[in-house]
């Protein structure tokens, strides 16, 4: 028996990088994995890696008409969510001087009311669960200045503030759902070789303890989501988790 045995679990952007990984973890701790993406074949590729645990669905997470077909889709399933991991973003590398409108509203609709659009459509299905557990992507660039991802920076940091005001409505109204925010440094994953402008560089999750400036692995996300999605983590709510490997607190 796994850590999220029979769980319920929704990944958006789960047909690569980060998502992918999150999935497959979720799966592997014995959770039923709804893979959701924009991209749908790739939803569907790591549905297949899965198998029968798994289901894969087309989803652009800034369409509320896709969310409520989702949430649709699983409560005829199953009645009910566990786990939501929001997911699912772009990177639009651009400097406070260069950033267009387009390019502002375009990352807001994607990572800021895509997420809106997760938790206020799903809490009905979340409430049911006995365990609720929403993970919130976030970045370290809600913390720190970086010019050239302006607008994303932007919508991680809404995203901090918006998961506070999620976990304390849900105390309130006695819904048994956590909430927690993630902040990772840099991952190897296809969006951050496109925002850096170079190749996949391997990541080897066996080398140990990593020196200062490496790029974590994918795993090094998922683990983290396996425990605050589990039930050793029911005191964690609120939290902003930094995987970072220490670079944040760098001087
Ligand atoms: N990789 C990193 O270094 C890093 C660091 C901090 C935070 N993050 C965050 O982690 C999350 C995943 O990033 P990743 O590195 O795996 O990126 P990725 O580009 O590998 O994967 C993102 C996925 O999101 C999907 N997607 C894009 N727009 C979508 C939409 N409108 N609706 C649904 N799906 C959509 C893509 O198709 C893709 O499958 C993002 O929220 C990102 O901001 C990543």
């Amino acid at each position: 028996m796994g850590k999220l045995a029979n769980r319920i679990a929704l990944v958006t952007g789960g047909g690569s990088g980060l998502g992918k990984a999150d999935c497959i973890r979720l799966a592997e701790e014995g959770a039923h994995v709804y893979v959701t993406d924009v991209n749908e074949d790739a939803a569907r590729a790591v549905a297949e890696v899965i198998g029968a645990k798994a289901v894969a669905l087309k989803h652009d997470v800034s369409s509320r008409g896709d969310w409520e077909a989702v949430y649709s889709r699983i409560s005829s399933d199953h009645g009910r969510l566990d786990i939501l991991v929001n997911n699912a973003g772009i990177v639009v590398v651009a400097d406070p001087e260069e950033t267009t409108e387009a390019q502002f509203d375009r990352t807001m609709d994607i990572m800021c009311k895509g997420v809106f659009f997760g938790c206020q459509l799903g809490l009905p299905l979340l409430a049911k669960s006995e365990n609720g557990s929403i993970i919130n992507m976030c970045s370290t660039a809600s913390h720190l200045g970086f010019p050239p991802f302006f607008a994303y920076s932007a919508a991680k940091g809404a995203v901090r503030s918006m998961s506070k005001s999620l976990v304390i409505h849900c105390q309130d109204k006695g819904y048994k759902i956590r909430c927690n925010t993630l902040h990772p440094s840099a991952i190897e994953t296809p969006m951050i070789q496109g925002a850096m402008g170079r190749p996949g560089q391997e990541v080897k999750v066996d080398e140990g303890v990593l020196p200062p400036g490496a790029i974590g692995a994918p795993s090094d996300v998922a683990s983290l989501i396996v425990f605050l999605c589990s039930d050793e983590a029911r005191f964690l709510t609120g939290g902003e988790y930094l995987i970072d490997n220490g670079s944040s607190i760098r001087p």
